[in-house]
């Protein structure tokens, strides 16, 4: 186990297998060495060391790595593909949590909540009352990604009254919302983008100062996906010019590093990568792991592989 997971993980990983805590280990290349030959399952996740193809190819025997996130861009699925290793993730048991974090995070940036708590805490209300400011009732939201947890927010927005249209490479058959094959086009039609779709190669940087021109003055951003996504330089200067209005951010490029650039604006709303981190729904995410783990270990398929690594698996 790569990272340290709640107690019941751990104690159901201990008692089911030869548990290694590799986050406890002083230096973790010698803990390979020595134990590298010998590991069939790894149990990783999103805030703890990657697995890589080179910590795949020390590992000779491995068969699984159970990903705690429904998110695995961490993970080298090519390479652990052409080994025939299967890669699972925690997909549906974090939907909720997710999009009520997105809907949260929405509503404080557009409506200045933590701005108007400090206003408060400061005393300045006193001094007259806290300015008038943006409102979701003139904004349609434009999500990027509409996969499980789009689907979720898209939902919320609904009963909010608030109009949804989404980028994605596919349209969805089963929505009414409508499609934008071009992002560009989204963001100029839009007053809010907001971000739902995997990390990893394929969308580095996807979100950037063209996008943001798009979207423009009145703009606001939302990023529930992953730092990687938006190239944050790009994001920086384009809050500090008034390119767009504000962002509300719950990822970033280097977490838990925040540049101090975008800490010392007053447009955003920051928040720790926080979006499933509830008791229950981290209990809920645990527990996949371990079933995952436990259903390999019985030689059944596990719940949730990842489309790229099916089971049972290809050696390539
Ligand atoms: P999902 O069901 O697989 O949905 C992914 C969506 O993204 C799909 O609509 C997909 O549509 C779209 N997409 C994929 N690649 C795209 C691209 N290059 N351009 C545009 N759209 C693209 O995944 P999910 O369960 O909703 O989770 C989505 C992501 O949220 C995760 O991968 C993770 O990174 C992030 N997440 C973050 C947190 C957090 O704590 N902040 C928590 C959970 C999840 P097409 O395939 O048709 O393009
Ligand atoms: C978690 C996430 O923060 O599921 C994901 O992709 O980003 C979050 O739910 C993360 O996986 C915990 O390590």
């Amino acid at each position: 186990m790569l990272g340290q997971m709640r107690p019941k993980v751990v104690e159901q990983a201990e008692r089911e297998f030869n548990l290694h805590k590799a986050w406890l280990a002083p230096d973790f290349d010698a803990l390979i060495d020595e134990i590298g030959g010998r590991v069939r399952a790894v149990a990783a996740g999103t805030g703890m060391r990657g697995v890589d193809a080179a910590l795949i190819a020390r590992l000779p025997k491995l068969e699984i790595i159970a990903n705690f996130g429904v998110g695995y861009d961490d993970v080298d699925v090519e390479a652990a593909a052409r080994r025939g290793i299967v890669v699972t993730n925690t997909p549906d048991v974090l939907n909720e949590e997710v999009a009520d974090t997105a809907i949260g995070l929405l509503i404080c940036t557009v409506r200045q909540m933590l701005q108007a708590d400090r206003f408060v805490r400061e005393g300045k209300w006193r001094q007259g009352p806290f300015p008038l400011g943006a409102s979701l009732r003139d904004r349609t939201v434009g999500m990027v990604g509409l996969g499980r947890i789009g689907l979720a927010i898209a939902r919320r927005l609904d009963a909010m009254l608030v109009p949804v249209v989404y980028h994605t490479r596919r349209p969805r058959p089963d929505v009414a919302y409508r499609h934008y094959p071009s992002l560009i086009e989204m963001a100029r039609d839009v007053q809010v983008l907001l971000l739902i779709l995997p990390g990893g190669a394929a969308t580095r940087g996807l979100i950037d100062m063209e996008v943001l021109e798009a979207l423009g003055p009145d703009g606001i951003l939302i990023n529930v996906a992953r730092g990687s996504v938006v190239n944050e330089n790009d994001l920086i200067e384009a809050l500090e010019r008034g390119v767009i209005a504000a962002a509300g951010l719950d990822v970033f490029e280097n977490e838990p590093d925040v540049p101090a650039r975008l800490a010392a604006l007053e447009n955003v709303v920051l928040l720790p990568h926080i979006a499933s981190a509830t008791l229950h729904t981290r209990d809920e995410m645990g527990q996949l792991v371990i079933d995952n783990l436990l259903a390999w270990a019985q030689g059944k398929p596990p719940l949730t592989p990842v489309p790229e690594t099916p089971w049972p698996p290809a050696r390539g």
